[in-house]
């Protein structure tokens, strides 16, 4: 048995800001954002409402493509950082927003390479045999745990959701084909929300010291997202034994356009084999890469028997790549 994705579906608030808004807010500018990171503007979520609202809307948006009801979801499975309460998991509040029925679900923090992390884990429930139907959903409300005076890290993030329906398909040729994930702790301190778990539980002192903030060894970071992911997008194609030209697209994390180039070149893709939407919605964690691909869909630029790779680099650190065939 093989997993395909039958669905693709994506939400984002109304709300924009542009590398202007944050002129008015911190001392940066817009040369400085396009050249350094490829971003223009951002969404912003609404203050009253939390990562599942965004998640819940971008699942409807399957559901409704596939023509499915609720009842039949086996299991969702929400990758994010931005939880809408530490406990229970996101995954209740959408499976309340969907009424789906008959399903259990659960969150995965994997960082910005938590859909990547969740495809691969939900692919192996259908692969089994013992689920039908996985709706696989990486969402973040990132404004919530950014600092707006803090530069480096706040003209970097944005709000979104993305999500897929995975189904069984006697189809060899089709889905997913291979993954490869690879975690490193020793990257944990570059890329972190200091306080607010076990260790360092929330207390005035850490509110009064930023603690709850996304903070980001920004050149670290870099360094290894660079590496990281161009070795790890190359190595599954190759693996797979397939060139640039059997490739029609990557499907990379939108974090920096000089991360995704660096993976595209080290891969032989040409500009219009990569996926790219980073100027309009920065880097929104678990989202990034269900928002991307489901924009691709719509826009059919990808399409049914197309070999897709998608990668991503992440707090850990976590990285990986993903094969798949498109079938729909
Ligand atoms: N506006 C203007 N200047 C800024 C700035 C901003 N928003 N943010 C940082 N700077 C300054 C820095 O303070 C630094 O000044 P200094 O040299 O006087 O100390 C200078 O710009 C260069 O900073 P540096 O960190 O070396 O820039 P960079 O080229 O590495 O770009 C990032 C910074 C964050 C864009 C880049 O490091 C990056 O993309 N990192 C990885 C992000 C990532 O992948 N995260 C993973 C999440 S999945």
């Amino acid at each position: 048995m093989r997993t395909i994705i039958a669905g693709v579906g994506h939400f984002v608030p109304d709300r924009k800001l542009s590398n202007k808004d944050f002129e008015e807010m911190v001392d940066t500018n817009d040369e400085w954002i396009t050249t350094r990171t490829g971003i223009k503007e951002r969404r912003i979520l609404d203050k009253n409402k939390g990562t599942s609202h965004m998640a819940a809307k971008a699942a409807k948006m399957v559901l409704k493509q596939t023509q499915i009801s609720a009842d039949e979801i086996d299991l969702i499975i929400v990758a994010t950082v931005t939880p809408d309460r530490p406990v229970p998991a996101t995954a209740a509040f959408v499976q309340k927003q969907l009424n789906a029925k008959n399903c259990w679900g659960y969150d995965l923090n994997g960082g910005c390479t938590g859909f990547l992390c969740a495809l691969a884990t939900g692919s192996q429930f259908i692969e089994t045999g013992r689920h039908q139907k996985v709706l696989v959903i990486g969402a973040d409300k990132m404004s919530s745990i950014i600092n707006y005076k803090d530069r480096t890290t706040c003209v970097l993030f944005g709000d979104a959701a993305g999500a897929v329906l995975l189904e069984p398909s006697n189809d060899d040729g089709l889905g997913v084909e291979d993954f490869i994930l690879h975690l490193d702790g020793l990257g944990a301190d570059y890329l972190e929300i200091p306080a607010g778990g076990s260790l360092q539980p929330a207390s005035r002192e850490t509110v009064a010291q930023n603690l709850h903030f996304v903070y980001q060894d920004g050149r670290t970071v870099f360094k290894h997202a660079v590496s990281g992911m161009a070795e790890v997008s190359a190595e599954i194609m190759e693996k797979n034994k397939l060139t640039n030209k059997d490739i029609k697209c990557l499907i990379p994390h939108q974090a920096n356009l000089r991360i995704i180039d660096a993976a595209a070149k080290r891969m032989g893709l040409n500009p219009d084999q990569v996926v790219i939407n980073i100027s309009k919605y920065g880097n929104t964690t678990a989202a990034t890469i269900p928002l991307a691909m489901s924009e691709a869909y719509q826009e059919r630029k990808i399409r049914k028997g197309d070999w897709i790779v998608i990668s991503a680099f992440g707090a850990g650190f976590t990285w990986g790549s993903l094969l798949l065939k498109w079938a729909i």
